[in-house]
């Protein structure tokens, strides 16, 4: 468990964006021995990505790319102090609700096979019959996790006031937020509520 508050969101300002970039460099450039051009590629301008602070310092991270009918989920990196308790699987969370949010029914990630095991806690499974990446000098996996439908995504015929809320504060990731673990049903239930209230 983690001992203080913990906020998740994603980047929304200049500070956090930073903060971001200094969690992957010290995981994933210092720690890891990835080059820094190799980490830091141009499409973290182009991206999502999710924020986790404990008592206001950000700790984890999470970066998320959107295609036509999937999102991907990258570069997941927790501070040393913060493995082993349940950060990670909230930033997952955070995501899962942020993607469903949006209509999304497919996560698509690459992972070493270490870490196989620990994505597959989070509902991740191979992607049958996809070929094994050469990346970095490492071989990845490539994985998928699948979403609850959600028939009420924002759509053209959403109000514009819910359109232009800042991204990922949505009632909709309110509702999701809440939810315990019947995902499926407390969804429905949740955005039948939402629904009405819209129309
Ligand atoms: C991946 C990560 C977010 C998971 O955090 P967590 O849920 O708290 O889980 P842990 O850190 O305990 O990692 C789970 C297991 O994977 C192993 N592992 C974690 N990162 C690894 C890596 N980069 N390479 C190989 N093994 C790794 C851990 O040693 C641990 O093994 P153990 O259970 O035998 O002790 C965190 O380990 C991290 O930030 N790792 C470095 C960055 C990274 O590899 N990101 C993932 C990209 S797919």
């Amino acid at each position: 468990m983690i001992d203080g508050k913990l906020n998740i969101s994603l980047v929304h300002n200049e500070a956090d964006f930073e903060a971001m970039k200094q969690i992957r460099r010290a995981v994933f450039v210092d720690e890891g021995h990835i080059p820094e051009d190799k980490e830091f590629d141009g499409n973290d301008y182009c991206a999502a990505h999710v924020l986790a602070k404990v008592n206001g310092k950000p700790q984890g991270t999470m970066r998320i790319r959107f295609f036509s009918d999937f999102v991907k989920f990258e570069r997941m990196a927790v501070m040393p102090d913060y493995r082993k308790t349940d950060m990670a699987d909230k930033i997952m969370k955070y995501g899962f609700d942020y993607a469903i949010a949006k209509g999304y029914e497919r996560v698509y990630g690459i992972c070493k096979e270490e870490l196989l095991h620990r994505w597959e806690k989070n509902g991740y499974t191979r992607i049958p019959d996809a070929p094994l990446i050469e990346q970095n000098g490492m071989t990845l996996i490539p994985i998928m996790r699948r979403l609850p439908k959600n028939e009420h995504s924002l759509s053209l015929q959403s109000n514009l006031s819910l359109l232009n809320l800042p991204e990922g504060e949505w009632p909709q990731m309110d509702a999701l937020r809440l939810r315990e673990d019947n995902e499926k049903a407390y969804l429905n239930f949740i955005l039948q509520k939402f629904k009405k209230k819209r129309d």
